[in-house]
């Protein structure tokens, strides 16, 4: 396994691998790899010949006040676990290489309101806008052929997909089911910040989105009234909810109608931690 930090370099050996007939498989992270991320690398062994990962905390997806300087930076780990499964290489470039005037001076890449301005959107202002342009560079210097995400990051997912769509990137997107544990709590290196106290509550909101999802599949309980009744269920079990929405599985619009492909999204604290999680219907 190879590890760069510089993008000259990856966008040769990339390339080289292209012009000998190799397909390239990517699988974008922040690091602090748990299963969740090496099930979207063995994906994309699946599908390729070669697997890039690229190892980057990208400041411009993370708010003024959010963990950007907390955010756990484990690269010797992650190498170790990378090597374990045959990753071809490893990218992991420096701020100054990605931001050479610094994120907030950076030009950027805004998907369509309709997809980024609601849910995660409007609790994290200009989060999607720091995700489109680094998963835009990323593309840039990697070129992958395949590219997969996680469908934890279910509206992170519909947006990279709109971005590949709009900006006519030649690359195929998988999305990934979500890893749980045994307790139904989705992978997430933000668990790590929940106390023991959180940790014993925090699966709630997996058994809350399924409870949810069998109500609308009873088909007796109006759509809000059903979100409604989940926000209070979080609250009662501790969580501070940001939202709970029941929306069009394709488009995130509200949904109308009950028999539409639905998906279900929530996001809600724990002390200072924030998680999210979705189920589809
Ligand atoms: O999902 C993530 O880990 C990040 O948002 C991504 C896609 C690597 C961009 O920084």
């Amino acid at each position: 396994m190879q590890t760069l930090t510089s993008n000259w370099e990856v966008s040769a050996l990339v390339r080289q691998w292209q012009r000998d007939g190799e397909r390239i498989g990517f699988v974008p992270t922040m690091g602090n790899l748990h299963e969740g991320h090496l099930r979207l690398v063995k994906a994309a062994r699946q599908n390729t010949d070669r697997v890039v990962v690229s190892i980057y905390v990208n400041p411009m997806q993370f708010g003024p006040r959010e963990d950007f300087t907390n955010y756990p930076r484990t690269l010797e780990s992650d190498l170790q676990k990378l090597t374990n499964l045959k990753v071809d290489l490893v990218f992991h470039p420096s701020d100054e290489s990605m931001y050479p005037e610094g994120s907030a001076k950076s030009s950027y890449v805004e998907v369509s309101t309709q997809l980024t301005e609601g849910l995660e959107g409007a609790h994290r202002q200009h989060h999607f806008r720091g995700v489109a342009t680094v998963v835009t560079k990323l593309f840039n210097i990697v070129s992958p052929d395949v590219a997969v995400f996680g469908e934890k990051d279910y509206q992170q997912l519909l947006v990279i997909q709109q971005l590949v769509k709009d900006l006519n990137y030649p690359i195929e997107i998988i999305g990934e089911p979500t890893i749980r544990e045994g307790d139904g709590l989705a992978l997430s290196s933000r668990n790590q910040y929940l106390s023991k106290q959180q940790r014993a509550i925090a699966p709630k909101l997996y058994d809350v989105l399924s409870e949810t999802r069998e109500r609308i599949l009873m088909q007796n309980m109006d759509l809000t009234d059903l979100e409604q009744a989940a926000i209070m269920q979080l609250e009662q079990h501790g969580f501070a909810p940001d939202y709970v929405a029941i929306r069009n599985a394709v488009t995130l619009a509200e949904a109308d109608n009950p028999t539409d492909l639905l998906v279900i999204l929530a996001a809600a604290r724990l002390g200072q931690t924030r998680l999210i999680d979705n189920l589809r219907v």
